[in-house]
C-alpha cells in the first residue's frame, strides 16, 4: 500500500469513527483547588507563555497530523493560517511522504505558505531516523522552513500496522546525531501510548529540547490499525492489535513521569478535549498542551472553524484559572491541586520522589 493511501486511510477512519480509548487519561483524577474568593478580573488573566524561546498567546499546541494527500493540504493550509493568527505553535503529520515523494511536499508546505509567521513543527518517524539515517530530520525541517522537528515514537503503532516497520535500536545515538546537525529544537513525541521517565532521561541526556507525551485517553493508534488491517483481511495483525487496543500511559501519569525525569519543556498531550484538561495538566507541571483530533474536522472546513474551537479552548482554560485565583500560567503551575486514586497509586510506585507532587 502507498504512503498516501495509508494517510487518507488515517484521515478517514479518523473522522468517520469513534477512534478513542475505552480508558480515560486520568485527568478525571487531579482536582484544582476551587477558590471562591478569586482577587482577580477575569480581562487580567493573562494565558500568554514563552515555549522554546517563542512567545505564544496560549499554551496551545496543534498537534502534528497530516500532510502526502490532497486533503492534507487543506487541512495543513487551514491549520496553519489559524496558528499564524491565534500565535500558536502547529506540527505537520509525518514528512517521510513529502521525502519520497517530492511532488507532494506542496502539502505539507501549505501550512507554511497561509503561515508565514506561524511556529510550525516538523515531523518525522524514529523508524525513518534509524532506517535511513538522520539526514531525513534534516530534510523534514528545510521542507517546511521548521522552527522545530518532533520524532515520533510509535512502537505499537509499528508492530500493529500491516504495513509497519518496528525498528528503533540505537536510537539515543541517533538523535545525539541528529541533535549535532539540527539548528533548531528537537521534540520527542509518542503518538498515543505516552512517553515513560526512562525514556525522557535517555533523551534528555542525548540533548533532546522537549517531549510531547502523547499518552493514552485519546486518538487510538491501535484501534485504527486494527480497523485497517480488518479491511485490508490482515486477520494476524488484527488478532495482535485486539489484544493491545488499551496498552498505554495515561496521559497525566505520563505528565508526571515527564516532569520527573526532565526539567525542559514538557508538552501534556493524548485526549485533552478541554481547557480544563489544559489547565490541570498545566498543574501537573506540562508547560504546553496539545490537541489533535479535536482540530480535524473543524480544519476539513475551514480557518474560522479552527479558530472558533481555539477560541472555546482559551475560554475554558481562562475560566479553570479565573477559578483557582491564577493571574499568569506560571501562576497555573503552582495552583493547589489534589491527586486521587490510581493516578496517585502511580506516583507513589514511580516518581523519584514519590510524594512530592502527590
Ligand atoms: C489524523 C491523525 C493523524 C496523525 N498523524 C501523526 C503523524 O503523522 N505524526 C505524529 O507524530 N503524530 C500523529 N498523530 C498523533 C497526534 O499528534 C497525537 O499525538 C495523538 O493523536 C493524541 O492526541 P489526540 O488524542 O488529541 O488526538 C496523528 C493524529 C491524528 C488524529
Amino acid at each position: 500500500m502507498s504512503i498516501e493511501a495509508r494517510k487518507s486511510d488515517h484521515i478517514k477512519i479518523s473522522l468517520e469513527k469513534d477512534v478513542s480509548y475505552r480508558k480515560s487519561t486520568w485527568l478525571e483524577y487531579v482536582e484544582l483547588v476551587h477558590q471562591a474568593a478569586p482577587e482577580i478580573d477575569p480581562e487580567d488573566i493573562q494565558t500568554e507563555t514563552i515555549f522554546l524561546g517563542r512567545r505564544f498567546s496560549h499554551p496551545f499546541i496543534i498537534e502534528s497530523m497530516t500532510g502526502g494527500t490532497a486533503e492534507a493540504e487543506r487541512i495543513n493550509a487551514n491549520l496553519g493560517e489559524a496558528a499564524a493568527v491565534f500565535k500558536v505553535p502547529m506540527g505537520v503529520g509525518s514528512q517521510r511522504a513529502g521525502i519520497a515523494k517530492p511532488e507532494t511536499v506542496y502539502t505539507f508546505r501549505a501550512a507554511r505558505e497561509h503561515g508565514p509567521d506561524a511556529f510550525l513543527i516538523g515531523n518525522i518517524g524514529a523508524v525513518q531516523l534509524v532506517e535511513n539515517g538522520v539526514e531525513m530530520g534534516v530534510k523534514a525541517v528545510e521542507m517546511i522552513e521548521a522552527d522545530a522537528l518532533a520524532v515520533h515514537l510509535n512502537p505499537l503503532q509499528e508492530i500493529v500496522q500491516p504495513d509497519g516497520k518496528a525498528r528503533f535500536r540505537n536510537l539515543s545515538k541517533i538523535l545525539e546525531k541528529l541533535r549535532n546537525e539540527l539548528s533548531v529544537p528537537i521534540i520527542l513525541k509518542e503518538i498515543g501510548c505516552g512517553l515513560s521517565r526512562e525514556v525522557v532521561a535517555m533523551a534528555d541526556e542525548v540533548g533532546v529540547d522537549a517531549f510531547d507525551v502523547a499518552g493514552s485517553g485519546g486518538t487510538n493508534w491501535t484501534m485504527i490499525e486494527m480497523i485497517r488491517a480488518e479491511e485490508m483481511r490482515d486477520i494476524e495483525k488484527k488478532a495482535l492489535a485486539e489484544v493491545f487496543l488499551e496498552w498505554g500511559i495515561p496521559t497525566a501519569a505520563a505528565v508526571m513521569e515527564a516532569v520527573d525525569a526532565t526539567t525542559k519543556p514538557v508538552i501534556a498531550s493524548g485526549g485533552l478535549r478541554t481547557g480544563l484538561d489544559a489547565a490541570k495538566a498545566i498543574a501537573l507541571g506540562a508547560s504546553m498542551t496539545g490537541l489533535a483530533r479535536p482540530f480535524l474536522e473543524p480544519a476539513t472546513k475551514s480557518v474560522e472553524d479552527v479558530l472558533a474551537t481555539l477560541r472555546r479552548l482559551s475560554n475554558q482554560l481562562k475560566t479553570s484559572m479565573f477559578l483557582t485565583g491564577c493571574r499568569s500560567v506560571d501562576e497555573l503551575k503552582l495552583a493547589p491541586k489534589v491527586v486521587l486514586g490510581p493516578l496517585k497509586e502511580w506516583a507513589v510506585q514511580r516518581l523519584s520522589h514519590g510524594s512530592r507532587q502527590t
